[in-house]
Parts: C-alpha cells; sequence; structure tokens
C-alpha cells in the first residue's frame, strides 16, 4: 500500500464529517478496513450487484463511488450525484466509465492498472490449454461414470508446446501471456497499434506482424485489446475465416471485441477448431450458439480472479478515493486535467 496515500488525511480533524462515499460492493476487508478510517461509507452488503435504481438513489448524496465493471457511469448516473467527486472503478478495463460525462463535471474517473497482468495472464493459458486439451469434457466424462478406461484415440485435443501463439494486444497483458509461451517453445507473433521497442520484443522473442498474418499464421489467436471504438467487433468473421482450420481463439480481453454471432458460425461451419472465452458480448447472458457446444469453453468473466489480485484491486481503488479527498492526486486518474 502507499505510504503517501495512507498518510493523508482525508478529513481534517478527528470529529469532522467524513466524506460520504457509496461502495457497490462490501469488497475485502483490508480494503474496507481503510475505507472506514477515511469515508463513512454505504456499502451494497448483499450478494450480487445492486439495482441500477437503488444505485442511483444511494449515490444522490455521495461524494465519491467505487463501482464494479458491472456499473454503468454514464450521465444518468453522473446526473443522479451532483456532488461526487470521483469515480473509483474496481477494475482495469473502464468502458463502463464515460469518462469524457466525468470530465465535464470535474469528477475524476480511476482504475486498477498493473496489479492484474499476471493474473490474468495465468487464466488466459488456463484457458487455453483446458480448450486445447478437451479439459471440460475430460472432467464431464470422468464425473459422468461412462468413463470406460483409457483409448487410444480418446479426446485427442491440439498440442500447444512449439506451435505458434498470436496475441493481438501486447500490453501489460498480452506482455505476461509471451513470458510464459517461452516454457513451450512457442513461436509468438503480436500485433499492437504501436509495436514495442525492438530489445522488448526480442527478449519476449516476439515478432510483430500484421493482423492479417497472424490469423493465417497462428494456432492460438490470444485477445489482449482494451475495448474501444476502433476494437469493437475486430474479431469479425473476415478476421475467422483467416485463421486455421485447426486454430483455437481465446478472449480474456473484453466481449465486444469478438462478434459473437460470426464465433458461432466459424465454429459451426469448423472454420477454427474452437474457442476458449471469459468474455461475452453481452455479459451476463452467452450466446446460446455457444452454450451447447464441446468445442468451446466458457468461463464467467473471472481472469483476475484469485483472492490476491482482486484484493489488490479493490486496495486500490480505495487509495485513489483516499488520495483525492486528501489533496493529492489519485494514482490511477484517467482524467488528470481535472484535478
Ligand atoms: C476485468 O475485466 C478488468 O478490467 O479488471
Amino acid at each position: 500500500m502507499r505510504k503517501d496515500v495512507i498518510n493523508s488525511r482525508v478529513h481534517k480533524e478527528d470529529g469532522m464529517a467524513k466524506p460520504k462515499l457509496l461502495s457497490t460492493h462490501k469488497l475485502f476487508e483490508a480494503p474496507r478496513k481503510l475505507l472506514n478510517e477515511h469515508f463513512d461509507v454505504d456499502y451494497w452488503e448483499k450478494p450480487g450487484r445492486p439495482p441500477r435504481a437503488e444505485v442511483l438513489a444511494r449515490v444522490a448524496d455521495k461524494e465519491a463511488l467505487i463501482c464494479l465493471l458491472t456499473e454503468k457511469v454514464n450521465d444518468e448516473l453522473l446526473d443522479a450525484a451532483p456532488k461526487l467527486r470521483i469515480v473509483s472503478n474496481v477494475a482495469v478495463g473502464f468502458d463502463n466509465i464515460d469518462v469524457a460525462a466525468c470530465t465535464r463535471r470535474k469528477i475524476v474517473a480511476t482504475n486498477t492498472p498493473g496489479v492484474l497482468d499476471e493474473t490474468t495472464a495465468d487464466f488466459a493459458w488456463t484457458l487455453l490449454m483446458a480448450v486445447a486439451r478437451r479439459l471440460i469434457e475430460g472432467d464431464q466424462l470422468t464425473r459422468s461414470g461412462a468413463w470406460a478406461g483409457w483409448n487410444l484415440d480418446q479426446l485427442c485435443g491440439g498440442d500447444v508446446w512449439g506451435k505458434t501463439l498470436g496475441l493481438v494486444g501486447f500490453g501489460r497483458i498480452g506482455r505476461a501471456v509471451a513470458r510464459r509461451a517461452a516454457g513451450f517453445g512457442m513461436r509468438i507473433l503480436y500485433n499492437d497499434a504501436i509495436p514495442v521497442a525492438p530489445e522488448v520484443a526480442k527478449q519476449l522473442n516476439a515478432e510483430f506482424v500484421e493482423r492479417d498474418k497472424l490469423f493465417a499464421e497462428a494456432d492460438f489467436v490470444s485477445v489482449h485489446v482494451p475495448l474501444l471504438p476502433e476494437t469493437r467487433h475486430l474479431i469479425s468473421a473476415a478476421q475467422l475465416a483467416k485463421m486455421k482450420r485447426t486454430a483455437y481463439l481465446i478472449n480474456t480481453s473484453r466481449g465486444p471485441v469478438v462478434d459473437e454471432a460470426a464465433l458461432v458460425a466459424a465454429l459451426q461451419t469448423g472454420e477454427i477448431a474452437g474457442a476458449a472465452l471469459d468474455v461475452y458480448e453481452n455479459e451476463p447472458k452467452v450466446h446460446h450458439g455457444l452454450v451447447g457446444r464441446k468445442d468451446v469453453v466458457l468461463a464467467p468473466h473471472i481472469a483476475s480472479a484469485s483472492v490476491e489480485t482482486r484484493t489488490k484491486m479493490a486496495m486500490m481503488a480505495v487509495e485513489n478515493c483516499v488520495a483525492r479527498f486528501g489533496g493529492k492526486k489519485p494514482p490511477n486518474a484517467l482524467n488528470p486535467e481535472v484535478l
């Protein structure tokens, strides 16, 4: 935890009213303790997310909001919260926040970058291995009682070692995925709007290629871009058609980066071998065309969900709020120009 943040005093004198904060989650013990020291906190304590009407009503008298990526922070919410000075998202992705709308109202928006890279990369690999080696089908067969014993052609998947990994997006998470590929002796291709410095690419043994080449040559395409207008449906029918019939798609970024209907069609026609997804276009809805398929692995948006990492994310979100009211720049301000 950052000492300068902890040491900053939110309320100047003991007894002075603490700023009112709404947290749409009860958080974990350590971040909750820190938050309670500095704020008068209204927690959503129940399981699941609060209904929208509840958020709009409770945020009305709050100066700070800690929210999850499931909360749409748009004009509707901001209009309902005239006293708000910070929106602290417990996530690195912030496509749920209209940052420009926050800026217009001089509200700081913050996110939680950096602390979840390794955990998310671990999970991209979990998905990759699970789909290639048919782990979920194997688990189901083993539990079902129908397993008749070892057989030569049983649940044969695709090899991972020695194959080509294609990383779409080569930021912190994409590079953490690349580091893990070294142990599998893989060739690594990447595409990003801005290629990394040659020494970084060399260290990771990664080669920058145009997107079309990446899709044509990769055995595993793993997606690591933020959701932006220009990345929506980046993985389209046209891109899927370029992939090898033996290749797999892995997505731990944001659902709308993949055209889900096109993905279902590509799986149905055997254009690709399989997909492993942690995120969906209309969460928590999952395209009905995916649900019944054996060649897909479906996870409920849990790539960063280790106890350690989720606790760090919540702590970071709290620290951003503490800094805001302690007269410091929140370390992860997305629109520092409002300060
Ligand atoms: C999770 O999806 C995040 O953006 O942190």
